[in-house]
């Protein structure tokens, strides 16, 4: 397993991780204990899986700046 595939699965997990956060927010909202710290427990691996997820997009564009696409680059 190389160190993309590493992010990936960890971006893969804190969406389940978000997913709960976003029920729990939600359940905490209808029952009237909305509060700071509960709105945090989904914005923590929200951000978490923005800073991953920008990375993962732009992986494809970086690998080809790096990589000679045509001939005339070769040489
Ligand atoms: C917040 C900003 C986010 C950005 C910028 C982002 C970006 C990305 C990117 C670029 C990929 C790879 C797509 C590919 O080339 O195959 C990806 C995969 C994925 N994203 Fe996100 N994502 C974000 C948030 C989320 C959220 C909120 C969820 C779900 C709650 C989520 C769940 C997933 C899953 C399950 C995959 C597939 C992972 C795998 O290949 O196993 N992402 N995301």
């Amino acid at each position: 397993m190389n160190g993309n595939s590493g992010l990936r699965q960890f971006h893969r997990w804190t969406s389940i991780v978000f997913t709960a956060a976003v029920i729990f927010n939600t359940i905490m909202l209808v029952i009237g204990r909305q509060a700071t710290w509960v709105g945090l427990t989904a914005l923590f691996p929200l951000i978490l899986l923005m800073l991953t997820g920008l990375y993962m997009f732009a992986l494809p564009y970086l690998a080809k700046s790096r990589t000679p696409s045509r001939a005339s680059d070769v040489a």
